[in-house]
C-alpha cells in the first residue's frame, strides 16, 4: 500500500455529551462539548493551517497559525485552544487571516536553513506543507539577521538525530515526552530568541532521561527530530500494517519501506493497544531481522560435536521426519515431543500442536508459557472460568486505584506503562507490591501512595492479609459476593483466621502490618480498583495460589465485571496469550479444553482424520527429567532458547545432551542449538503472515512485510514434516488455519482474517454472541457462572536464605533489552545495556567489600555466575536483582528447579545466593568467559538411529 498520511484532527477527542452546535464557514457542525474549534473544523472537512497542534497532544497555542475569526469576538483567536460554544459562527479563511498566517510563516522561515532539497524530511514536513498552504511567497525580513543556523546537530542517540537549526520551538516533542510517554525528559529552555529544546540539563539525548520511545520523533512536524534510517535510505514509499513482535502489549505499527528495504516502523494511531505510541524496541530495534547472523538454510549434523552442514529443505524435512519415526519405532510413540513458541503466530502454534497430537500421536506438547504465565491460566480459570485477563488496556483510564504486583510496566510493557502513568498523573492512586523500588514508585509527577518492598516469596501472605483486612473490617462488597460468587462463607472463615492477619504477613514479608492494612482499605474503597501483575507473581512455587489470592481479593471487594477494575496479567511475550489459547499445553486442546473430553477430541479428530490420545502428555520440565532418565529421546523446540531461558541450566543441558534428536527452529544459532542435530531457520515477524494475541486478548494481524528470507513459512515447514510422518496436514495459507481455529474453538468462532482486516483487531471471545469481540469480561456473570472463592493458604517456599546463601536473588527485564536478548542484542539497543548488572543494597555491598562497578561472583546451590555490581537503594537489604539478557552472564545457571505446585512454572523470582567480590589473581578470581562457557558441549549423544 502506498503511504497515506493518517488524518490529524489537531487536538484530542473530547468524547461524550452534551453536544454543541456551531457554524464553521457556514456549515452546521455538531461536536461534543470541550472540542476545539480546530478539531470541529477538521471533522467538518475544513482544514485550518496548524503547526504546534496535533491530535495526540493537548493544545499549546504557540504558533498562531490556526487563527480564526469568530462573529462578535475581537481579534483572531487560535482555534486549537478555543473551545466550541453554542451558536458560535467561525470563519477560517479571510484576507486578514491569510496575512496573519503568512506573517507567522515568514518569521519561521527567516530563521530556517531552507535546505529542503537535501533535507531528510523533504516531502514529509509540516513546515513545508504550511508554507504552501498559507501561500508564502516572500520573506520580508530576509535571512541575514541573528539566527540558529549554525546550531550543532545532536547525533548521540543511535536511532534519531536532533538538528536544532531546523527547530521551530513548537514544543510538540516536549509535550509528547510528557503527555504520551510520561518521561518529562525534554524541556524548552531559554526565552524568546534564545528558546530551544533541551534534553535534560543541557546533556545530549543519549545522556539524558530520554527512553527513545520515539514519541518526540513522531510528534515533530519538521526534520529536526529525524530517524537515522530515513536520513540514510530516504523517505519510504509504501507501508504494511503489522504488529510488534516483542512484548505482550501488541502495538500496531506501519512498516514503511522503500522498495524491499524497511526504512522505519511508525506506530499506528488506530492501533487498538497502542493508539499511536511505541517503545524503543518496537519503534527502532528491528535491525535483527536482517542481521548477518540469521540462519537462512537448514543445518544438519549427525552428532552435536560435528560441524554443521547446510542442506536443502527437502533433505532437512525428510531427515527430521525419518529420525522422529525411527525413534518412536525404537522407544515408543511417547518418546518424542515439541515445545511451541510464544514468539510465533497463532497459526504457527496451532500447526505445531496439531503435528504433536496427530503426527507424533501423543500429547507431549508444551509452551514457553510454562515458564512464565502458566499460573495465570490455571488461577484465573479456577476463579473466573477463563484463562486470561479481564480488561482491555483502555480500562485503566477509569481506574481510581491501581494495585501493581510483581510487574514493572515502564520497562517490560512500556506502552501500557505510559498509559498507566497518564492515569496516575490524572490522580489515580497507586499501590506497589514489589521488593524493588521500581520507577513507578517515584517518577516525575507520580508517587505511589504505598510501596511494600516485600521479601521475595511472600506475595500470598501479603495478599491474604489484604483480603483479611477487607473481610474483618467489613469492607467486602456483600451484594457482589452474594449475587455473583460461590464459596464466600468458607473462604471468609479461612481468610479471617489469625494466621492470615497483617501482623503475621508483616513478619514474613519484612513490612509493617499497617502498611498492609492501609492499602487494603484503599483498594477496597475504589470506587474502581484494578489489579495489574506480572511474573513477580507467577514465577514462584505458589504462583497459582497468588493468582487465586488476587482473584479472591478482587471478588471480595467487588472489583470485577466493569471498566476500571479487574485482574490483569501483563503478559510477557508478544503471543504468549495466543500460544496458550491455541492448545499448547499437554492437557488441553485449543480453547483450554481438556484432552480427556471425548466430545472435544471428536471435533479435532474429525477434521484431522486421526485419533487423539485422551491422556495428557509431558510438561516441559517433565520432558527434561524424562530425557535425563532416558525415556524421552527427541524434541522439536520451536523458537525458544531453553538453555538460556529455563531454570537450572545444568539440568537443561544434561537433558538436551541426552536426546537422540534435537530439532531447533530459530532465527539464529542459540545456546540451545549448540545441542541440536537440526537447526531449521525461522522467519522474523516481518516475514510472517498470521495473528498475535496480546495481554488484553486482542487478536492483531501480523502481515508479511517481505517474503521469508529462508524460502519457507514456518507453518509450511511444520505441515511438510507432519506429512512426511504420515499425517496429511495441508493449508493453502494462514487464513485457512485461522478458519479452522474458528471452526473448532468457540471463543474464536467469529474470527477470520477478513473480520480482522475490516475491524483492525478484536478481543476474544469473538463469536455470534459477541461478533465484534469482548473488551471487558465477566460483565454481569462470570464465564464459569459464579466466581469461585478458593482458600489460599500460604506455604513458604523451601528456597530460603541461609548462612551459606544469605541473600535472595530475583530477576527481571529492562526496557532496552528483550528476554534472552537474541533480537535486541543484535541491534543498537546494546548502547543502553551491554551487560547484565547485579543490583545490590549499599549495606549488603559494604558488608562484602563491594564497590560500585566491581566484578562479583554470585553463587547459589545450583551454580555460579560472574557479573558487575551496581549499588542502589532501590533494592532492599537482603535482596539482589539482575536481568538475563546476555548469554555470557548465564543468569539461569543459578536459578533452582523449584516450581509452582499447580503448573510447574519455575521459581525464578526466589533464589538464595551469596555474592562476593572477585579478586583477580587470587583464589577468588572469577571466570571472565561467563557461566555458559563453562558448560562444555558434552560427548556426542549416542546416535542410535538413522
Ligand atoms: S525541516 Fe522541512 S522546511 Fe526545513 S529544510 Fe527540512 S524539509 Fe525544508
Ligand atoms: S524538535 Fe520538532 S517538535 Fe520539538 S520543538 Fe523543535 S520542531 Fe517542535
Ligand atoms: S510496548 Fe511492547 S509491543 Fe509495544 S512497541 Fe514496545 S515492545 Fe513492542
Ligand atoms: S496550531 Fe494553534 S497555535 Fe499552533
Amino acid at each position: 500500500m502506498t503511504i497515506v498520511k493518517e488524518p490529524d484532527l489537531g487536538t484530542p477527542a473530547k468524547p461524550g455529551t452534551p453536544v454543541v452546535e456551531l457554524e464553521i464557514d457556514g456549515r452546521l457542525v455538531v461536536v461534543p462539548e470541550g472540542t476545539s474549534v480546530l478539531r470541529a473544523a477538521a471533522l467538518a472537512g475544513v482544514d485550518i493551517p496548524k503547526l504546534c497542534a496535533t491530535d495526540s497532544l493537548e493544545p499549546f497555542g504557540s504558533c498562531r497559525l490556526c487563527v480564526v475569526e469568530v462573529a462578535g469576538v475581537k481579534g483572531t483567536p487560535s482555534s486549537c485552544t478555543l473551545p466550541v460554544a453554542p451558536g458560535m459562527a467561525v470563519t477560517t479563511q479571510s484576507e486578514r487571516l491569510g496575512r496573519v498566517r503568512r506573517g507567522v510563516m515568514e518569521l519561521y522561515i527567516s530563521d530556517h536553513p531552507l535546505d529542503c532539497l537535501t533535507c531528510a524530511a523533504n516531502g514529509d514536513c509540516e513546515l513545508q506543507d504550511m508554507a504552501g498552504v498559507t501561500g508564502l511567497r516572500e520573506v520580508r525580513y530576509g535571512y541575514e539577521g541573528e539566527n540558529h543556523l549554525a546550531a550543532e546537530k545532536d547525533t548521540s542517540n543511535p536511532y534519531f538525530t536532533f538538528d536544532p537549526a531546523k527547530c521551530i520551538v513548537c514544543s510538540r516533542c516536549v509535550r509528547a515526552c510528557a503527555q504520551v510517554q510520561g518521561t518529562f525528559a525534554l524541556t524548552i529552555s531559554g526565552q524568546g530568541f534564545g528558546a530551544g529544546v533541551s534534553a535534560g540539563a543541557g546533556e545530549d539525548f543519549l545522556a539524558s532521561e530520554c527512553v527513545s520511545g520515539g514519541a518526540c520523533v513522531q510528534a515533530c512536524p519538521t526534520g529536526t527530530l529525524q530517524e537515522k534510517t530515513v536520513i540514510v535510505l530516504g523517505l519510504p514509499t509504501r507501508t504494511v500494517l503489522t504488529t510488534c513482535a516483542y512484548c505482550g502489549v501488541g502495538c500496531s505499527f506501519k512498516a514503511e519501506l522503500r522498495g524491499s528495504e524497511l526504512v522505519r516502523m511508525v506506530p499506528f494511531k488506530d492501533g487498538g493497544a497502542n493508539e499511536g505510541h511505541s517503545c524503543v524496541k518496537g519503534r527502532f530495534a528491528f535491525g535483527y531481522a536482517s542481521h548477518p547472523d540469521r540462519v537462512l538454510k537448514p543445518l544438519l549434523r549427525e552428532r552435536i560435536t560435528d560441524e554443521w552442514r547446510e542442506a536443502e529443505w527437502d533433505e532437512a524435512i525428510t531427515f527430521v521426519a525419518r529420525r522422529l519415526l525411527q525413534i518412536q519405532d525404537k522407544h515408543g510413540p511417547r518418546s518424542i515431543g515439541a515445545i511451541t513458541s510464544s514468539r510465533t503466530t497463532n497459526e504457527e502454534v496451532y500447526v505445531v500442536q496439531q503435528m504433536v497430537r496427530a503426527a507424533f500421536g501423543n500429547n507431549n506438547v508444551d509452551t514457553c508459557a510454562r515458564v512464565c504465565h502458566a499460573p495465570t491460566g490455571y488461577g484465573l480459570s479456577q476463579a473466573f472460568g477463563t484463562s486470561a485477563g479481564t480488561q482491555d488496556f483502555r480500562s485503566v483510564d477509569e481506574a481510581d486505584v491501581i494495585l501493581l504486583i510483581g510487574a514493572n510496566p515502564t520497562d517490560a510493557h512500556p506502552v501500557f506503562g505510559s498509559r498507566m502513568k497518564r492515569r496516575l498523573r490524572e490522580g489515580a492512586k497507586l499501590i506497589v507490591l514489589d521488593p524493588r523500588q521500581i520507577d513507578l514508585v517515584r517518577s516525575p509527577h507520580i508517587e505511589a501512595q504505598y510501596h511494600l518492598p516485600l521479601r521475595p516469596g511472600t506475595n500470598v501472605a501479603v495478599l491474604n492479609a489484604m483480603a483479611h483486612t477487607v473481610v474483618t473490617q467489613g469492607l467486602a462488597d456483600s451484594a457482589f459476593v452474594g449475587e455473583r460468587c460461590e464459596g464466600y462463607a468458607e473462604w471468609a472463615e479461612f481468610i479471617a483466621r489469625p494466621e492470615n492477619s497483617p501482623e503475621e504477613a508483616a513478619e514474613l514479608a519484612g513490612v509493617l502490618a499497617d502498611d498492609i492494612r492501609a492499602p487494603a482499605r484503599l483498594y477496597a474503597a475504589g470506587p474502581n480498583s484494578a489489579i495489574y501483575y506480572g511474573l513477580g507473581v507467577t514465577e514462584h512455587s505458589q504462583g497459582s495460589t497468588a493468582v487465586m489470592a488476587m482473584a479472591n481479593l478482587a471478588m471480595a471487594a467487588g472489583h470485577l465485571g466493569r471498566r476500571g477494575v479487574g485482574v490483569n496479567p501483563l503478559r510477557g511475550q508478544n503471543n504468549v496469550q495466543g500460544s496458550c489459547d491455541m492448545g499448547s499445553f499437554p492437557h488441553e486442546l485449543p480453547g483450554y479444553r481438556h484432552v480427556s473430553d471425548e466430545s472435544v477430541r471428536a471435533i479435532f479428530e474429525n477434521i484431522w482424520g486421526t485419533k487423539i490420545l485422551s491422556e495428557p502428555g509431558l510438561r516441559l520440565p517433565n520432558m527434561f527429567d524424562a530425557a535425563v532418565a532416558g525415556s524421552f529421546r527427541a524434541m522439536y523446540i520451536h523458537g525458544e532458547d531453553v538453555v538460556q531461558s529455563d531454570p537450572n541450566t545444568h539440568h537443561v543441558v544434561a537433558a538436551l545432551s541426552a536426546l537422540d534428536l534435537l530439532v531447533v527452529q530459530d532465527l539464529f544459532r542459540s545456546e540451545t542449538s549448540k545441542y541440536a542435530h537440526v537447526l531449521l531457520p525461522g522467519t522474523s515477524f516481518l516475514e510472517k503472515d498470521g495473528t498475535f494475541i496480546n495481554a488484553e486478548r486482542r487478536i492483531n494481524r501480523v502481515r508479511p512485510v517481505m517474503p521469508p528470507a529462508t524460502g519457507k513459512h514456518e507453518w509450511e515447514i511444520v505441515c511438510e514434516i507432519s506429512r512426511a510422518m504420515g499425517h496429511d496436514m495441508r493449508y493453502d495459507n494462514p487464513s485457512q488455519i485461522m478458519d479452522e481455529i474458528a471452526a473448532t474453538t468457540p471463543t474464536f468462532a467469529g474470527v477470520s482474517f477478513d473480520l480482522l482486516d475490516s475491524l483492525g483487531s478484536v478481543q476474544w471471545p469473538c463469536n455470534p454472541a459477541a461478533p465484534e469481540g469482548t473488551p471487558i469480561m465477566h460483565v454481569g456473570k462470570f464465564v464459569r457462572g459464579k466466581g469461585k472463592f478458593t482458600p489460599t493458604p500460604y506455604v513458604p517456599t523451601t528456597e530460603r536464605s541461609t548462612r551459606r546463601f544469605p541473600l535472595l536473588l530475583t530477576t527481571g527485564r529492562i526496557l532496552s533489552q528483550y528476554n534472552v536478548g537474541a533480537q535486541t542484542r543484535r541491534t543498537a539497543n546494546l548502547t543502553w545495556h551491554s551487560q547484565d548488572i547485579l543490583d545490590i543494597h549499599p549495606h549488603d555491598a559494604t558488608e562484602r567489600g563491594i564497590s560500585d562497578g566491581d566484578e562479583v561472583r554470585l553463587t547459589s546451590r545450583a551454580g555460579e555466575i560472574t557479573l558487575r555490581a551496581r549499588i542502589t537503594e532501590r533494592m532492599p537489604a537482603g535482596v539482589v536483582y539482575t536481568t538475563f539478557h546476555h548469554p555470557v552472564t548465564g543468569a539461569n545457571v543459578v536459578t533452582t528447579d523449584n516450581s509452582d505446585w499447580a503448573t510447574n512454572c519455575p521459581e525464578y523470582k526466589v533464589t538464595a545466593v551469596q555474592v562476593a567480590a572477585c579478586m583477580p589473581g587470587a583464589s577468588g578470581a572469577c571466570d571472565p568467559a561467563g557461566a555458559l562457557a563453562s558448560l562444555d558441549v558434552p560427548a556426542p549423544a549416542a546416535v542410535t538411529v538413522g
